[in-house]
Order: C-alpha cells, then sequence, then structure tokens
C-alpha cells in the first residue's frame, strides 16, 4: 500500500529538474524619464528600506525584517523566544503565530501557488490519488506568490496588526510609507503622484516592491562553502563529505552515484543539482510532506483563546488545535473543511493525502546564526531546537528504548504493546495516509523517514554538511 508512495516521491523527485533558475533581473517601474537609474532609485533597494522598516506595523514598531532577520538566515531573531516558543512574536507582545518562522532567503525560487499536484516544468501528469504537491509560498502554500505573500504580515492581527474594527487595512500602511522616509525614493521609483492613487493600488506597489528586494541576489547570494565546492573553489572536510555523501545516499555525493554504505535519503525531497552548469541547488523540491513532527506543546498560540482582547487571530480550538498544514488550506479551497474533515466534508476522508503536510524547505542557511549558541527553532511549530535534533529525528522516529523495536503508524493504535518507551512524542497528525514512510521499514530505497540506521557520528556528519549550506563563504579563510 504504501510502496507506491515512496516510489512516486522518488519517481517525481528525480524527474523534476530542481535548479533554482535565477528570475531574470528585476523588471521593476523605472525612475521618471531622463533621470539615471541612480543605485538608490533602484526599487530593490526601495524594497529592502520598507522590508525594515519598523513604521509600518501598528502600532509601530515591528518590520518585516524584525521576524525575518538576515544574520539567523532571514529566520525568527530571538534566541530566547526560539528556544521557549518556537514560533513568532507579533507587534503585539502577547500575540503569537501559530507557525514558525520560515527563511525568505529561495523563497523567489518557489513556484508559484496555489500548491498544484502536477508540475508545470515536468512531463509528468499523474491521477490526483499519487500526486505530491508542490508549490505556494507560507508552510500550507496559501500565497501564490511573493508580491501576494507581504500583503498578508500587514494585515494578520498576530504580526504587524495593520487592523481598523478588525478589519484589515492596508491605507495603514500606505499611510505610514506615504509620512515615512520611504516616501521621497517611492515616489521617485512610481512616480511623483503616486500617493494620490487608490490605497489597493499604492499597496500592490509596497507589496512589489518589498517583492524585488526579496528577489535580489542579496537575499539569494548562492555564496555557500557548497557552492564553491561545487565550482571546485573549495574542499568539504571528510566529516562534510562523509556528511554529503549520506545526504545523497551515494559515494561520490552526486544523486547518481554509486550507492554509499547507507543512504539518509534526504535529496529525495531537499533536492540538488549535481552540475553547476545545471544550475543552482534549491535544497528542495517544494513538495508537501507530512513527517510525522510531533506537537510543540510550547507553542503559545494553543492559550491565545480569549477572543475579545484578539477577535481576528484567536486560536478558538485552544489546546485541541492541529495544524493540518496544507490540508487546513487545500479542502477549504475547494470548498469543503478543513482537513476534509467532520461536517461538510465529502466523505472520503484526507482523499488528497494531504493533512499534515508542510511544503519542504530549502536547507540554505539552515544553520546561519549570530553566535554559536544561538538557538534557532526548526519545522513547521519550531518544535526542534538543533540540527541535530532534526537528524536524529528522521533516524529515529519510528524507535522505541526496546532494542530493534519499530512504531507502525499504519496500525489503529501503534503505541499498543510496545515493549520500550518511544523516543519521540505521537505525530502531530498521525495519518497513515499522509504519513511518509508510517510503518519505518527500511524499503529498497532503504526508508524515507524513520529508522534510517544512522550512527551517532554519521548523524553528526549530516550536521556537518548543512553547516556547508551558510551564505557568505570565503574561500580564503578555510584552506584547511
Ligand atoms: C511576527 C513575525 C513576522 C513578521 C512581522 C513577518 N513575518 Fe513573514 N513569516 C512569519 C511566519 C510565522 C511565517 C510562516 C507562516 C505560515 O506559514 O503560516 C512567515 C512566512 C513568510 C514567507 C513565506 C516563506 C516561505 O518559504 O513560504 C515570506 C516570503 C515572508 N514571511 C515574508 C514576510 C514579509 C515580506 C513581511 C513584511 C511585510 C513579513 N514576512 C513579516 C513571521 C513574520
Ligand atoms: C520525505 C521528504 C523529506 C525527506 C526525505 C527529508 N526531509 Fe527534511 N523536511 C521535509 C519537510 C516536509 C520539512 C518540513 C516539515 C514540517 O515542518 O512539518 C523538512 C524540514 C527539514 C529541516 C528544518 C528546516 C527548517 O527551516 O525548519 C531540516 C534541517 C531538514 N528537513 C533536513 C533534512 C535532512 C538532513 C534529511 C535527511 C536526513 C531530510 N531533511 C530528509 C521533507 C523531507
Amino acid at each position: 500500500m504504501r510502496a507506491w508512495i515512496l516510489s512516486a516521491l522518488s519517481l517525481v523527485c528525480c524527474t523534476v529538474h530542481a535548479s533554482a533558475q535565477r528570475s531574470s533581473a528585476p523588471a521593476g517601474s523605472s525612475a521618471s524619464p531622463g533621470l539615471p537609474r541612480l543605485w538608490e532609485f533602484k526599487p530593490e533597494v526601495l524594497g529592502k528600506n520598507l522590508f525594515f522598516d519598523t513604521s509600518l506595523s501598528t502600532p509601530a514598531g515591528q518590520s518585516c525584517g524584525s521576524c525575518h532577520a538576515p544574520s539567523t538566515g532571514f529566520k525568527f531573531p530571538d534566541s530566547h523566544v526560539n528556544s521557549g516558543f518556537g514560533v513568532a512574536v507579533g507587534v503585539i507582545p502577547d500575540r503569537f503565530t501559530n507557525r514558525a518562522t520560515p527563511t525568505v532567503s529561495y523563497a523567489q525560487f518557489v513556484p508559484d501557488g496555489p500548491p498544484s499536484a502536477h508540475f508545470t516544468s515536468s512531463r509528468m501528469i499523474r491521477p490526483l490519488t499519487e500526486l505530491l504537491f508542490t508549490g505556494g509560498l507560507f508552510w500550507d502554500g496559501r500565497a501564490i506568490d511573493l508580491e501576494n505573500q507581504a500583503t498578508f504580515p500587514f494585515q494578520n492581527p498576530n504580526e504587524m496588526n495593520n487592523l481598523v474594527h478588525n478589519l484589515p487595512e492596508p491605507g495603514l500602511v500606505v499611510r505610514s510609507v506615504a509620512n515615512g522616509p520611504s516616501s521621497p525614493m517611492f515616489r521617485r521609483v512610481y512616480g511623483e503622484d503616486i500617493f494620490s492613487q487608490p490605497v489597493d493600488v499604492v499597496f500592490g506597489k509596497i507589496c512589489e516592491a518589498i517583492a524585488l528586494y526579496e528577489k535580489s541576489e542579496e537575499v539569494s547570494p548562492f555564496t555557500s562553502k557548497f557552492d564553491a565546492y561545487q565550482y571546485g573553489r573549495a574542499r568539504l572536510s571528510a566529516d562534510e563529505f562523509d556528511g554529503l555523501r549520506l545526504f545523497t545516499g551515494t559515494t561520490d555525493g552526486t544523486t547518481a552515484g554509486p550507492p554509499y554504505r547507507k543512504n539518509a535519503q534526504c535529496v529525495q525531497c531537499h533536492g540538488i543539482e549535481d552540475n553547476i552548469h545545471d544550475g543552482k541547488s534549491p535544497f528542495t523540491f517544494w513538495c508537501y510532506v507530512n513527517l510525522g513532527v510531533p506537537k510543540n506543546r510550547n507553542n503559545p498560540y494553543y492559550t491565545q483563546t480569549d477572543s475579545r482582547s484578539n477577535p481576528v487571530g484567536y486560536n478558538p480550538l485552544g489546546a485541541n488545535y492541529i495544524d493540518l498544514g496544507l490540508g487546513d488550506y487545500l479542502y477549504p479551497l475547494n470548498g469543503l473543511p478543513p482537513g476534509n474533515m467532520g461536517p461538510g466534508s465529502d466523505g472520503f476522508g484526507d482523499y488528497l493525502q494531504i493533512n499534515g503536510a508542510f511544503r519542504t524547505p530549502t536547507l540554505r542557511n539552515v544553520d546561519m546564526r549570530p553566535s554559536p549558541s544561538f538557538v534557532k527553532a526548526y519545522m513547521h511549530n519550531g518544535v526542534f531546537k538543533s540540527l541535530k535534533e532534526v537528524v536524529h529525528f528522521y533516524n529515529t522516529r519510528n524507535l522505541t528504548t526496546f532494542p530493534g523495536e519499530v512504531i507502525d503508524f499504519t496500525q489503529h493504535d501503534p503505541y499498543a504493546h510496545l515493549r520500550g518507551e518511544p523516543l519521540w512524542p505521537p505525530p502531530e497528525v498521525q495519518s497513515p495516509v499522509s504519513m511518509i514512510n508510517p510503518d519505518g521499514v527500511p524499503s529498497a530505497d532503504g526508508g524515507q523517514v524513520g529508522n534510517l540506521g544512522l550512527t551517532d557520528e554519521e548523524e553528526d556528519h549530516i550536521v556537518a554538511f548543512l553547516k556547508t549550506l551558510t551564505d557568505g563563504f570565503a574561500p580564503a579563510d578555510h584552506q584547511h
């Protein structure tokens, strides 16, 4: 029953062209005719200023960059919040997002939403039941593209909170830009009379400029040690190279090489390009997968239940909230209830096999942090606090303290009759239908998740390899 999903995944992942092709230079609206295109009038420079403009929240104080900071690879920049809560804090201090902050770098390469079950560049269009979804921004793909995505945080009560009488009010953002430090540059880029245009038009330009910054080389520079290695300008250490070989499961660290002694299967979802001439490696196929990640019990969103203080952003389900990911977005989009469960469902359950599925993130800059002791939160809910923990989870999700015992999540009660204690709390969405490799049994491919058979040292080597994906590598500094 599971075999076809695994093979579908391998097939999909091997067939799709992985490369992150750079989009052409930002089209952008040009400056007034006759004026030289000075660097300071470039739309992406304007967009950068807006991205870091803390006057664009209500009250003022939070910018996009407050949650997506360059020093952490555009993830959340507060180590205490990351280690404690795992999710982000909004401009109103006691409000939290339900999910962890993903990186903005390399987000420009995410295929446009809504998530679709066929690849636009692919030869393969498969029947719905065999498909893996891909594309769309946010962990659940609900934003179409970067321009559309930028409209959300401005109007989210748990983020930048530009609302009036509980309704989104983009006019607040427009007014702040018109009266703020970026106003002259904004007029230079979009025309002197831009602020006399309708609010929606100006708001659209604000989001467009931010997206142009997000698409700039500064945000996705491809300057990691791994890139230098692929260009032949750097050598990986023995540990890093072993990590790459485990990551790809091949002796030469390419996806097509001869089999290595073990295969951690990472490349099945975090795809790479073998040859730099075919494009740069995005470290994701942008496919949606339910990994069986546990609940983050410290997520303060569970206690954010007060509808009076936060009528739009409160959590009506309290501690019972379960994040169904793609299933929360795609079923309502098709006129069915979230998760296709409960009243109004079509009776076919999770027929798209998407409950608990989240978009595979890029692994670029996954280790970027301002200091070695800085804690980053990983996965859609921020439950994991280190790369070692993430890799150990992939390695042992299905194991217990009893040697050789493997939990089978296809069983009605997978925890019945276990002889040992499970090593991990139960999956947030425990589903034999959507979970990848739920029985944890090694398949012909080695089994993708849950029981990889890696030693502690091999886990460390994979982590060492992940650290080579941090941008800003200077080959001269690393000759050893
Ligand atoms: C309060 C913290 C916070 C602020 C402020 C914030 N974000 Fe985010 N951002 C998040 C979180 C949390 C998510 C994931 C939400 C989800 O998936 O449901 C996210 C997701 C994103 C994504 C999607 C990335 C991907 O891989 O799909 C982009 C792009 C992004 N934010 C850009 C922005 C921009 C642009 C702004 C400013 C207009 C902004 N963010 C403001 C916390 C924040
Ligand atoms: C079957 C597909 C799949 C495989 C195989 C896979 N991943 Fe992932 N990876 C994902 C998905 C999906 C997520 C996000 C899951 C979530 O948040 O619930 C993720 C998240 C991560 C994250 C967290 C990133 C962040 O910003 O929060 C890291 C690190 C990671 N994977 C590394 C690896 C490594 C290392 C391997 C191999 C040992 C691997 N992955 C194998 C699909 C996969």
